[in-house]
């Protein structure tokens, strides 16, 4: 275990956090600076129409319910990152927007306009093949017995014709050299952070507009962790898509997104600007380290 993924599980901060409190201890402090998140504030800071929107929902595992009347808004081309204790409900958050959770109310929307859709219902495949959201998965998602390639093609299982997503993930090369240079080594020859790219490259052959990312950073060495930020950054700026992610690295999570919302206990409990919640001392204190 490397020194930076020892820090990442007892702290809440960027590393360089001396004492470390309890996660109930969080919620208390959070609780008692909690700034009130009316619909209409979260709006304003999309600025103008939200792409995803999520109203009142009640969501969770089996018949507990872990979320409680969460509602967000990003907008085309935004980032949102979710920060909180151990346990808050981050996950779950993402889990409920991608269809892994029991949804008991509310409603989650995406789209422009008159474009807008209710895919509150829809199934995991349904939200990656007609609805275009991707959640990204970590870890032990990636085939480690298939090649970079085989694992890419895996990635666009959803299309009707193999063909697509052969050409797909020969777009996925284009874009980066560096997995191409690997497309036929094993996939579990690769480093930590080429794995995160092809974690990453592997949600991109389904072309979706929207990227549920889960903790980008956990596990990578400092270097990799930069590198990771750096496409997804690219994806955002360059490519416009729309960016939910949850980031135990408070600083470098609002560092990179538009807007920040604080979760704690299953709600939202304070939002803001990305540069706005890095400001904040309160905050600060008790998720960045300072
Ligand atoms: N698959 C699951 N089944 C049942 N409970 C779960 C499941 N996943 C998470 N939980 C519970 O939901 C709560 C919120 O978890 P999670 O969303 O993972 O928090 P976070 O990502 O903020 O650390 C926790 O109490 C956790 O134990
Ligand atoms: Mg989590």
């Amino acid at each position: 275990m490397s020194d930076e993924s020892k820090k990442g599980v007892s702290g809440y901060g960027s590393g360089g956090v001396e004492t470390v409190i309890s996660v109930e201890e969080v919620t208390r402090q959070v609780a008692a600076i909690a700034e009130g998140t009316s619909p209409d504030k979260l709006s304003a800071l999309v600025g103008g129409d939200a792409f995803v929107s999520i109203e009142n929902l009640r969501a969770g595992y089996g018949k507990m319910e872990i979320l409680h009347d969460v509602d967000l808004r990003v907008g085309k081309g935004q980032s949102l990152c979710l920060i909180g204790p151990n346990g808050a409900g981050k996950s779950t958050v993402l889990h409920s927007i991608f269809g892994f959770t029991n949804i008991f109310s509310g409603k989650i929307r995406i789209g422009d306009g008159a474009d807008k859709r209710d895919v509150t219902a829809l199934t995991p495949s349904e939200k990656l093949s007609e609805a275009g959201i991707a959640y990204i998965l970590q870890d032990k998602s990636v085939f480690p017995g298939m090649t970079v390639e085989e694992n890419l093609w895996m990635g666009g299982f959803l299309k009707d014709q193999p063909a697509e997503a052969k050409k797909s993930a020969e777009m996925v090369f284009d874009k980066y050299p560096r997995l191409a240079a690997r497309r036929k080594h094993l996939a579990k020859v690769l480093s930590g952070g080429e794995r995160r790219l092809l974690e990453i490259s592997r949600a991109l052959v389904m072309n979706p507009e929207v990227l549920l990312v889960d903790e980008p950073s956990i596990g990578l060495e400092p270097r990799f962790i930069d590198m990771v930020f750096e496409i997804l950054h690219d994806l955002q700026h360059r490519d416009g898509k729309t960016i939910i992610m949850v980031e135990q690295n408070a600083k470098k999570g609002l560092e990179f997104a538009d807007i920040g919302y604080v979760l704690v206990s299953g709600e939202v409990a304070i939002a803001g600007a990305g540069d706005e919640l890095l400001a904040n001392p309160n905050v600060g204190a008790l998720f960045l380290g300072g």
